[in-house]
């Protein structure tokens, strides 16, 4: 009969693992085990505390949906997120620096034409955003799908909102490049905003004495075949959050100083009501392969 002490249970539930097919996932489970139950070691983890982090899990399962991960948002504020992206982008070469994907790319981002205000509905400053997708080379990438989304003055993406189903997309839309590599469009500047508080990650947060906010930002993905897909934001810079982003995602270069403009028009000739601001933000995509990952449980239409 088996019995193990300590650390042999962990030699022997790494050895269960040892007929696993496929090389990768017996590598990652082994190592999982590994530092696991090193964790436990390390703790002397009580029962009550392994209830209650199984409790958690469970919790965090059951507030997901269609349009809300909270595991992704888990992952989000334990470093994680930013951890995995930080090993698969070693080298950048001049590429634009990557960032969380965040739990609000919910998909079917809609066509939209260059120029469009994709906030009409919402009242706030007004803000143009001028961009150009290019190779490292700075050449212009044609006809490549970018998805953009931000929250709402108030600090809420539409999916969040009971509005959602029945009104469908605001502050968020898919543009494809021009044949300079350039797209616009409209909307209102983003502010600071918290995740959110209303589940079991929030909790964390607040019981932790962390704060639950992010720095303004806009949300892009562009998806050219042939390169790297790129997931990134763009900060609105002078945020007060800027050093303390509740989920480690800012890099100083995906920080852009947003110019306050007087002008009557904006530069696609639109009459501006007051003053306005302009985010002008370039993106340099890295030679390579494979489609941004779609968000987990949400259906996301393919690039053109
Ligand atoms: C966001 O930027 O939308 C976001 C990212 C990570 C966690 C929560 C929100
Ligand atoms: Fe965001």
């Amino acid at each position: 009969m088996a019995q193990f002490n300590e650390t042999e249970l962990t030699a022997a539930v790494v050895k269960s693992f040892e007929q696993t097919p496929n090389p990768r996932a017996k590598f990652l489970l082994q190592e999982l085990v590994k530092s696991l139950h090193d964790y436990v070691r390390r703790t002397d983890l009580t029962f009550a505390e392994w209830e209650y982090a199984i409790d958690f899990l469970t919790r965090t399962g059951q507030k997901c949906s269609d349009i809300r991960q909270e595991f992704i948002l888990l992952s989000d504020v334990l470093g994680v997120s930013m951890l995995v992206d930080a090993v698969n982008h070693r080298d950048r070469d001049g590429a634009t620096e990557t960032t969380v994907l965040g739990p609000f790319y919910v998909g079917e981002h809609k066509v939209t034409p260059h120029g469009t205000d994709i906030s009409a509905k919402l009242e706030g400053e007004r803000m143009f955003v001028q961009s150009r997708v290019t190779d490292l080379a700075g050449r212009p990438l044609a006809n490549v799908p970018v998805d953009v989304w931000h929250a709402d003055g108030d600090g809420f993406y539409d999916s969040q909102k009971p509005s959602f189903a029945t009104e469908g997309a605001s502050s968020r839309a898919r543009f494809i490049t021009d044949a300079d590599g350039r797209f616009f469009f409209r909307t209102i500047l983003p502010c600071s905003y918290p995740i959110p508080t209303d589940g079991p990650v929030g909790e964390m947060i607040m019981q932790t004495r962390r704060h639950p906010m992010r720095p303004a930002h806009v949300h892009f993905l562009v998806n050219a075949p042939g390169y790297e897909p790129l997931i990134t934001h763009v900060f609105i810079g002078g945020d007060k959050y800027l050093d303390s982003d509740v989920v480690f995602g800012v890099k100083d270069e995906l920080v852009a100083q947003v110019e306050t403009r007087s002008d009557a028009a904006m530069p696609d000739g639109t009459k501006a009501t007051g003053p306005w601001h302009l985010m002008t933000y370039d993106f340099h995509l890295k030679p390579g392969e494979g489609l941004a990952p779609k968000p987990l449980g949400a259906k996301v239409a393919e690039p053109a």
